[in-house]
Protein backbone atom coordinates (compact mmCIF):
# COMPACT_ATOMS: atom_id res chain seq x y z
CA UNK A 1 0.00 0.00 0.00
CA UNK A 2 1.34 3.36 -0.41
CA UNK A 3 2.16 5.64 1.45
CA UNK A 4 0.76 9.18 1.68
CA UNK A 5 2.90 12.11 3.30
CA UNK A 6 1.88 13.47 6.51
CA UNK A 7 -0.38 16.01 6.34
CA UNK A 8 1.19 19.48 7.07
CA UNK A 9 0.19 21.40 10.08
CA UNK A 10 -2.34 24.13 9.41
CA UNK A 11 0.15 27.09 10.87
CA UNK A 12 3.16 26.07 8.10
CA UNK A 13 1.16 26.67 5.03
CA UNK A 14 -1.19 29.42 3.32
CA UNK A 15 -2.14 29.59 -0.14
CA UNK A 16 -0.75 33.04 -1.73
CA UNK A 17 -4.15 34.35 -3.85
CA UNK A 18 -4.82 37.40 -5.53
CA UNK A 19 -6.77 38.49 -2.42
CA UNK A 20 -3.82 38.24 -0.51
CA UNK A 21 -2.20 41.10 -2.20
CA UNK A 22 -2.07 44.29 -0.27
CA UNK A 23 -0.42 47.59 -0.72
CA UNK A 24 1.05 48.04 2.58
CA UNK A 25 4.59 48.83 2.58
CA UNK A 26 6.74 45.35 3.23
CA UNK A 27 10.05 46.05 5.18
CA UNK A 28 13.34 45.54 2.94
CA UNK A 29 16.61 45.84 3.46
CA UNK A 30 17.39 46.72 -0.21
CA UNK A 31 19.78 50.21 -0.96
CA UNK A 32 17.82 53.20 -1.49
CA UNK A 33 16.15 53.32 -5.57
CA UNK A 34 17.73 56.66 -5.53
CA UNK A 35 15.82 58.15 -8.48
CA UNK A 36 15.33 61.68 -8.63
CA UNK A 37 12.10 62.94 -10.98
CA UNK A 38 11.05 66.54 -11.55
CA UNK A 39 7.91 67.76 -12.63
CA UNK A 40 7.95 70.16 -15.06
CA UNK A 41 5.96 72.54 -17.44
CA UNK A 42 6.47 76.08 -19.08
CA UNK A 43 2.78 76.89 -18.41
CA UNK A 44 1.76 78.13 -15.08
CA UNK A 45 -1.63 76.18 -13.44
CA UNK A 46 -0.77 73.32 -15.45
CA UNK A 47 -0.88 70.85 -12.46
CA UNK A 48 2.75 70.19 -11.92
CA UNK A 49 2.08 70.77 -7.73
CA UNK A 50 -0.70 68.35 -7.98
CA UNK A 51 0.85 65.76 -9.69
CA UNK A 52 3.79 66.04 -7.34
CA UNK A 53 2.16 65.81 -4.43
CA UNK A 54 -0.45 63.29 -5.20
CA UNK A 55 1.77 60.80 -7.20
CA UNK A 56 4.51 61.67 -4.43
CA UNK A 57 1.74 60.22 -2.27
CA UNK A 58 0.39 57.44 -4.14
CA UNK A 59 3.98 56.13 -4.51
CA UNK A 60 4.37 56.19 -0.81
CA UNK A 61 1.63 54.03 -0.26
CA UNK A 62 3.11 51.38 -2.65
CA UNK A 63 5.79 51.28 -0.34
CA UNK A 64 8.43 53.74 -1.93
CA UNK A 65 10.25 56.02 0.67
CA UNK A 66 9.64 59.66 -1.13
CA UNK A 67 10.65 62.66 -0.57
CA UNK A 68 8.91 66.18 -2.31
CA UNK A 69 11.44 68.93 -2.86
CA UNK A 70 9.25 72.29 -3.28
CA UNK A 71 11.22 74.73 -5.36
CA UNK A 72 7.99 76.81 -6.50
CA UNK A 73 8.56 80.26 -4.57
CA UNK A 74 4.64 80.52 -4.60
CA UNK A 75 4.64 77.62 -2.13
CA UNK A 76 2.09 75.75 -3.72
CA UNK A 77 3.19 72.68 -1.97
CA UNK A 78 2.48 74.15 1.50
CA UNK A 79 -1.22 73.48 0.74
CA UNK A 80 -0.38 70.01 0.69
CA UNK A 81 1.32 70.00 4.10
CA UNK A 82 -1.82 70.16 5.77
CA UNK A 83 -1.29 69.90 9.46
CA UNK A 84 2.63 69.71 9.13
CA UNK A 85 2.68 73.20 7.35
CA UNK A 86 4.75 75.73 9.06
CA UNK A 87 3.88 78.86 9.61
CA UNK A 88 4.78 81.78 6.80
CA UNK A 89 7.83 83.75 8.18
CA UNK A 90 8.42 87.33 7.62
CA UNK A 91 10.96 88.81 5.17
CA UNK A 92 13.67 90.37 8.20
CA UNK A 93 13.52 86.48 9.72
CA UNK A 94 15.55 83.31 9.02
CA UNK A 95 13.65 80.14 7.93
CA UNK A 96 14.78 76.75 7.25
CA UNK A 97 13.21 75.78 3.73
CA UNK A 98 14.98 74.52 0.59
CA UNK A 99 15.69 78.38 -0.31
CA UNK A 100 17.76 78.78 2.78
CA UNK A 101 19.33 75.31 2.10
CA UNK A 102 20.46 76.18 -1.53
CA UNK A 103 22.03 79.87 -0.17
CA UNK A 104 24.00 77.87 3.05
CA UNK A 105 21.56 80.14 5.91
CA UNK A 106 20.04 76.41 6.72
CA UNK A 107 20.88 72.86 7.12
CA UNK A 108 18.98 70.57 5.03
CA UNK A 109 18.16 68.38 8.29
CA UNK A 110 16.13 71.57 9.68
CA UNK A 111 14.72 72.21 6.57
CA UNK A 112 13.22 68.93 6.36
CA UNK A 113 9.59 68.18 7.30
CA UNK A 114 9.35 64.46 8.30
CA UNK A 115 6.63 62.12 8.18
CA UNK A 116 3.65 64.26 6.76
CA UNK A 117 2.39 60.97 5.71
CA UNK A 118 4.18 57.64 6.39
CA UNK A 119 6.64 56.94 3.73
CA UNK A 120 6.21 60.32 2.52
CA UNK A 121 9.06 63.76 3.55
CA UNK A 122 8.73 67.31 2.54
CA UNK A 123 11.69 70.21 1.99
CA UNK A 124 9.25 72.98 1.91
CA UNK A 125 9.72 76.78 -0.20
CA UNK A 126 9.04 79.54 2.15
CA UNK A 127 7.78 82.57 -1.02
CA UNK A 128 10.88 85.08 0.30
CA UNK A 129 13.79 82.56 1.17
CA UNK A 130 13.08 80.08 -2.44
CA UNK A 131 12.21 83.75 -4.39
CA UNK A 132 15.98 84.88 -3.63
CA UNK A 133 17.48 81.82 -4.16
CA UNK A 134 15.75 80.96 -7.37
CA UNK A 135 16.58 84.36 -8.60
CA UNK A 136 20.41 83.13 -7.71
CA UNK A 137 19.92 79.74 -9.50
CA UNK A 138 22.05 80.78 -12.57
CA UNK A 139 25.01 81.66 -10.38
CA UNK A 140 26.74 77.98 -10.85
CA UNK A 141 27.51 77.84 -7.19
CA UNK A 142 23.68 77.70 -5.81
CA UNK A 143 23.30 75.74 -9.37
CA UNK A 144 25.48 72.97 -8.31
CA UNK A 145 23.85 73.09 -4.29
CA UNK A 146 20.57 71.87 -5.69
CA UNK A 147 22.16 69.31 -8.07
CA UNK A 148 24.16 68.37 -4.97
CA UNK A 149 21.11 68.34 -2.44
CA UNK A 150 19.10 66.32 -5.15
CA UNK A 151 22.04 63.53 -5.88
CA UNK A 152 22.25 63.10 -1.95
CA UNK A 153 18.92 62.58 -1.65
CA UNK A 154 19.48 59.29 -3.82
CA UNK A 155 20.91 57.81 -0.65
CA UNK A 156 18.22 58.18 1.73
CA UNK A 157 14.97 58.02 -0.46
CA UNK A 158 13.59 55.80 -2.70
CA UNK A 159 11.84 58.60 -5.08
CA UNK A 160 12.42 62.63 -4.73
CA UNK A 161 9.79 64.39 -7.00
CA UNK A 162 10.74 67.99 -7.76
CA UNK A 163 7.98 70.71 -8.05
CA UNK A 164 8.84 73.29 -10.29
CA UNK A 165 7.63 76.96 -10.70
CA UNK A 166 6.15 77.55 -14.37
CA UNK A 167 7.83 80.02 -15.11
CA UNK A 168 11.42 80.70 -13.65
CA UNK A 169 13.73 78.78 -16.55
CA UNK A 170 16.97 78.78 -14.47
CA UNK A 171 15.01 76.69 -11.48
CA UNK A 172 13.29 74.94 -14.07
CA UNK A 173 16.87 73.95 -15.90
CA UNK A 174 18.75 72.86 -12.67
CA UNK A 175 16.30 70.86 -11.48
CA UNK A 176 16.41 68.95 -14.61
CA UNK A 177 20.04 69.04 -14.73
CA UNK A 178 20.40 67.36 -11.41
CA UNK A 179 17.34 64.46 -12.14
CA UNK A 180 17.49 61.26 -13.41
CA UNK A 181 13.74 61.68 -15.20
CA UNK A 182 11.30 64.17 -16.03
CA UNK A 183 7.28 63.75 -15.91
CA UNK A 184 4.97 66.67 -17.64
CA UNK A 185 1.32 66.79 -16.54
CA UNK A 186 -1.07 67.77 -19.23
CA UNK A 187 -4.14 69.09 -19.38
CA UNK A 188 -5.74 68.84 -22.84
CA UNK A 189 -7.03 72.29 -23.48
CA UNK A 190 -5.25 74.69 -25.99
CA UNK A 191 -2.36 76.78 -23.76
CA UNK A 192 -0.98 73.51 -22.06
CA UNK A 193 -1.06 71.90 -25.38
CA UNK A 194 0.57 74.57 -27.32
CA UNK A 195 3.37 74.73 -24.74
CA UNK A 196 4.03 70.60 -24.86
CA UNK A 197 6.72 71.04 -27.76
CA UNK A 198 8.28 73.95 -25.54
CA UNK A 199 9.05 71.87 -22.39
CA UNK A 200 10.48 69.23 -24.06
CA UNK A 201 12.38 71.03 -26.17
CA UNK A 202 13.95 72.47 -22.55
CA UNK A 203 14.25 68.70 -21.45
CA UNK A 204 16.04 67.67 -24.35
CA UNK A 205 18.73 70.29 -24.21
CA UNK A 206 19.54 69.59 -20.98
CA UNK A 207 19.61 66.19 -21.23
CA UNK A 208 22.28 66.94 -24.40
CA UNK A 209 24.56 69.74 -21.89
CA UNK A 210 23.81 67.57 -18.46
CA UNK A 211 23.77 63.56 -19.76
CA UNK A 212 19.95 63.42 -18.09
CA UNK A 213 17.00 63.63 -17.59
CA UNK A 214 15.21 60.86 -19.52
CA UNK A 215 11.39 62.05 -20.24
CA UNK A 216 9.94 59.39 -17.62
CA UNK A 217 6.19 59.88 -19.49
CA UNK A 218 3.44 62.92 -20.00
CA UNK A 219 0.54 62.33 -17.86
CA UNK A 220 -3.41 63.65 -18.39
CA UNK A 221 -4.68 65.86 -15.97
CA UNK A 222 -8.31 67.46 -15.12
CA UNK A 223 -9.54 65.08 -18.31
CA UNK A 224 -13.28 65.14 -18.48
CA UNK A 225 -16.38 65.02 -20.80
CA UNK A 226 -16.04 63.60 -24.46
CA UNK A 227 -15.96 66.80 -26.36
CA UNK A 228 -14.24 66.81 -29.83
CA UNK A 229 -12.36 69.79 -28.26
CA UNK A 230 -10.82 67.31 -25.59
CA UNK A 231 -10.16 64.47 -28.53
CA UNK A 232 -8.78 66.79 -30.86
CA UNK A 233 -6.34 67.90 -27.47
CA UNK A 234 -5.60 64.45 -26.64
CA UNK A 235 -4.78 63.95 -30.57
CA UNK A 236 -2.56 66.51 -30.62
CA UNK A 237 -0.97 65.39 -27.12
CA UNK A 238 0.06 61.87 -29.19
CA UNK A 239 1.48 63.40 -31.80
CA UNK A 240 3.56 65.61 -30.21
CA UNK A 241 4.56 62.67 -27.67
CA UNK A 242 5.19 60.67 -30.73
CA UNK A 243 7.73 63.02 -32.79
CA UNK A 244 9.67 63.42 -29.71
CA UNK A 245 9.73 59.63 -29.00
CA UNK A 246 8.07 60.38 -25.29
CA UNK A 247 5.81 57.62 -23.31
CA UNK A 248 2.04 59.32 -22.77
CA UNK A 249 0.80 57.59 -20.06
CA UNK A 250 -2.26 55.64 -20.78
CA UNK A 251 -3.47 56.14 -17.03
CA UNK A 252 -4.92 59.66 -17.04
CA UNK A 253 -6.56 61.78 -14.04
CA UNK A 254 -9.87 63.25 -14.18
CA UNK A 255 -11.47 66.37 -13.23
CA UNK A 256 -13.06 65.73 -9.99
CA UNK A 257 -15.01 67.88 -7.35
CA UNK A 258 -13.08 65.83 -4.28
CA UNK A 259 -9.68 66.56 -5.50
CA UNK A 260 -10.58 70.35 -5.31
CA UNK A 261 -12.24 69.27 -1.43
CA UNK A 262 -8.62 67.70 -0.79
CA UNK A 263 -6.67 70.40 -1.95
CA UNK A 264 -8.39 72.77 0.04
CA UNK A 265 -7.87 70.78 3.38
CA UNK A 266 -4.36 70.57 2.69
CA UNK A 267 -4.46 66.57 1.74
CA UNK A 268 -3.60 64.84 -1.37
CA UNK A 269 -6.67 62.96 -2.20
CA UNK A 270 -5.42 59.66 -1.72
CA UNK A 271 -5.66 60.53 2.01
CA UNK A 272 -8.72 62.71 2.13
CA UNK A 273 -10.96 59.98 0.44
CA UNK A 274 -9.20 56.70 -1.12
CA UNK A 275 -11.97 55.83 -2.74
CA UNK A 276 -12.26 59.24 -4.76
CA UNK A 277 -11.75 59.07 -9.06
CA UNK A 278 -8.63 60.90 -9.10
CA UNK A 279 -7.41 58.75 -6.00
CA UNK A 280 -7.92 56.02 -7.83
CA UNK A 281 -6.36 57.34 -10.85
CA UNK A 282 -3.72 58.66 -9.28
CA UNK A 283 -2.69 55.17 -7.49
CA UNK A 284 -3.01 53.74 -11.06
CA UNK A 285 -0.69 56.20 -12.57
CA UNK A 286 1.65 55.29 -9.88
CA UNK A 287 1.36 52.01 -10.75
CA UNK A 288 2.01 52.54 -14.57
CA UNK A 289 5.15 54.60 -13.51
CA UNK A 290 6.41 51.18 -11.31
CA UNK A 291 5.87 49.20 -14.45
CA UNK A 292 7.70 51.55 -16.86
CA UNK A 293 10.37 51.63 -14.82
CA UNK A 294 10.62 48.24 -13.79
CA UNK A 295 10.54 49.75 -10.02
CA UNK A 296 10.31 47.15 -7.43
CA UNK A 297 7.75 48.08 -6.20
CA UNK A 298 5.14 45.33 -5.75
CA UNK A 299 1.78 46.65 -7.83
CA UNK A 300 -1.32 44.78 -9.23
CA UNK A 301 -0.78 44.15 -12.97
CA UNK A 302 -3.19 47.20 -14.64
CA UNK A 303 -1.96 47.43 -17.97
N1 LIG B 1 -7.91 66.31 -10.90
C1 LIG B 1 -8.24 67.55 -10.57
N2 LIG B 1 -9.56 67.86 -10.38
C2 LIG B 1 -9.92 69.13 -10.05
N3 LIG B 1 -9.04 70.14 -9.90
C3 LIG B 1 -7.74 69.88 -10.07
C4 LIG B 1 -7.27 68.59 -10.42
N4 LIG B 1 -5.92 68.64 -10.54
C5 LIG B 1 -5.57 69.91 -10.29
N5 LIG B 1 -6.65 70.66 -10.00
C6 LIG B 1 -6.64 72.10 -9.66
O1 LIG B 1 -5.95 72.80 -10.67
C7 LIG B 1 -5.37 73.99 -10.12
C8 LIG B 1 -3.97 74.17 -10.67
O2 LIG B 1 -3.18 73.09 -10.27
P1 LIG B 1 -1.70 73.25 -9.71
O3 LIG B 1 -1.62 74.27 -8.63
O4 LIG B 1 -1.24 71.88 -9.38
O5 LIG B 1 -0.93 73.80 -11.01
P2 LIG B 1 0.61 74.28 -11.10
O6 LIG B 1 1.08 73.87 -12.45
O7 LIG B 1 1.37 73.79 -9.93
O8 LIG B 1 0.47 75.87 -11.02
P3 LIG B 1 1.66 76.93 -10.86
O9 LIG B 1 2.28 77.10 -12.23
O10 LIG B 1 0.96 78.17 -10.40
O11 LIG B 1 2.63 76.40 -9.85
C9 LIG B 1 -5.44 73.83 -8.61
O12 LIG B 1 -6.44 74.69 -8.13
C10 LIG B 1 -5.84 72.39 -8.39
O13 LIG B 1 -6.66 72.19 -7.24
MG1 LIG C 1 2.59 74.85 -8.55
Amino acid sequence: MSQLPPPMASSAWAPTTVSTWSATPVPTTFPPLGEVVTVAHTKGGAGKTSLTFNLAYALSTCGAKVLVVDLDQQTGQSVFLGDAARPRIGEDQDVADVGAVLLGRAKFEDALIRDVHPNLDVLPADEVSMGIAGRQLADPWVRSRLVDILDSARADWDITLVDTPGHHSAVVTAALSGSSGAIVPMVPEAGPVNELPTILKTIRKTAEVSGRPDVYGIIKMRVWGNSSYRRLAEDEIRVVADRFEVPLFRNKIPEDAKFGEAHLVGLPVGAYLPSARSATAYRHVAYELIQRRGWRFPVPELL
